[in-house]
């Protein structure tokens, strides 16, 4: 039980972990790509406008400054063309080139292939007419800062990774540590219930002669103090139930150090219908069975008995007169099924979670009660799960309940 909750504190805690540390990283990406990409088109735009000065157009000549020199601009992927004022290209320095309208005041980003490219075209202004006499077209490839963010992607993605892991195991240390002081209690508990209930036993016994005793010699007792004792007789055997259903709760760990032996069901089932035929007959239920062969489980027969019995007896007891009880199995390779259906009073959708919990009954009005204390199927499905299976119900209010038990089959 500590098991499945460690693991489910540790899974919101990592799926917490994993948001916060996702929307870092996206937080980081976008300050990261929006100041590259804006450092990019400054300088880009820089190297547009100085080129556009530096140019000049001498009767359909060319002349530009020192300063562009070829090497200097393929070495960082950029390109420049200049055109004369009728658009047709005069002159290209680097390898980018890339086709826009003329004139844009704005760096645009522009597909080119499988390359982004991002380009600027601005107007050539002679110096002695102030008018545009051509144009410059500056271009990049954005290839290097692509890669730059993809290097970051790994990075952030793989520091996510390396994160989670750490943080799973130290996640896995601190809620072992966490939970220590509630499995403690929890022990502790479970063993003061099973102290206490092992304790009772010897007063309860003692009681329980004592008034059988009294029952044994009550020629001379007046009918109104038979019948108290009658009283204490039966309130006794209640109790020494319940203590008996307590004490084999608190230690259903231990059931797993019992000696398990291959069981068939077949028989525990067949033994259970003999003993309960007279209860069934006496309240008009028609109980019966339809048993397969080879229900070879590996288990506890004492334990196992206990488990159909109190499905048997629930099935019996919430049924009433003229009803039907009926026990089927079904094995399989893996599995060994048995199901007790009855056309009882059932069980509402809403409850249908609730009926293995201790001390839970549908009439809740303790007055009402029908015997039992509502411990019955929580030992059911402690004893099936201890053996490596599982119970399932399904009902309808009044029509009717089906128990299913699923155990490993011992032949597998
Ligand atoms: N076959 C059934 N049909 C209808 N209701 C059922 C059936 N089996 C169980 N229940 C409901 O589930 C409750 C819990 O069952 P459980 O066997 O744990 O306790 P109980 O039968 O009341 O008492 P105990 O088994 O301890 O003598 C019952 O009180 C009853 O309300
Ligand atoms: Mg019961």
């Amino acid at each position: 039980m500590f098991q499945k909750i460690r693991y489910q504190l540790l899974l919101s805690y990592l799926v917490v972990l994993a948001s916060v540390l996702t929307v870092f990283a996206i937080a980081v990406r976008l300050v990261f790509t929006q100041s590259l990409s804006s450092e990019k088109r400054e300088e880009l735009a820089i190297l547009a406008k100085s080129a556009a000065v530096s140019s000049e157009f001498n009767h359909g000549h060319l002349s530009v400054g020192n300063e562009f020199s070829t090497n200097r601009l393929t070495s960082r992927d950029e390109a420049l063309q200049w055109f004369d004022i009728k658009q047709k290209m005069i002159a290209q320095q680097g390898e980018d080139f890339v086709t826009l309208p003329m004139a844009m005041d704005e760096p645009t980003q522009i597909q080119k292939g499988k390359e982004t490219v991002l380009a600027i075209t601005l107007p050539i202004i002679g110096s002695r007419d102030h008018r545009p006499i051509g144009y410059v077209r500056a271009s990049e490839s954005l290839e290097s800062m692509e890669k730059t963010i993809e290097k970051l992607d790994w990075g952030l993605g793989s520091g996510i990774l390396v994160a989670l892991a750490l943080s799973g195991m130290g996640g896995l240390w601190l809620t072992r540590q966490a939970m220590k002081p509630a499995e403690i209690s929890f022990q502790q508990l479970k063993q003061f219930t099973a102290d206490a209930s092992h304790e009772l036993r010897s007063p309860l016994t003692a009681i329980k002669s004592n008034a059988a005793v009294a029952l044994k010699y009550s020629e001379g007792m007046r009918p109104s103090d038979k019948e108290k004792f009658q009283a204490i007789a039966s309130a006794i055997n209640q109790m020494t139930r319940l203590t008996e259903d307590l004490l084999l709760l608190a230690q259903t760990d231990q059931i797993t150090n019992l000696k398990p032996a291959v069981v068939d069901l077949a028989d525990v089932l067949n033994h259970l219908i003999v003993l309960y035929q007279h209860q069934a007959t006496a309240n008009q239920i028609q109980l019966s069975a339809q048993l397969a062969n080879n229900l070879n489980v590996l288990g506890d027969a004492v334990q196992l008995n206990r488990v159909f019995a109190n499905l048997i007896e629930n099935a019996l007891r919430y049924t009433p007169a003229k009803g039907k009880v009926e026990i089927q199995t079904y094995i399989n390779h893996h599995q060994i099924g048995v199901s007790v259906k009855d056309t009882g009073i059932g069980i509402a959708p809403e409850n249908l979670e609730r009926v293995f919990d201790r001390f839970w009954q549908a009439d809740q009005s303790r007055s009402h009660r029908v015997g039992g204390s509502g411990l019955g199927l929580a030992i059911t499905q402690a004893i099936v799960q201890q053996h490596g299976g599982s119970i399932t119900v399904t009902s309808e209010l009044g029509k009717g309940s089906c128990f299913t038990v699923q155990l490993p089959n011992s032949a597998t």
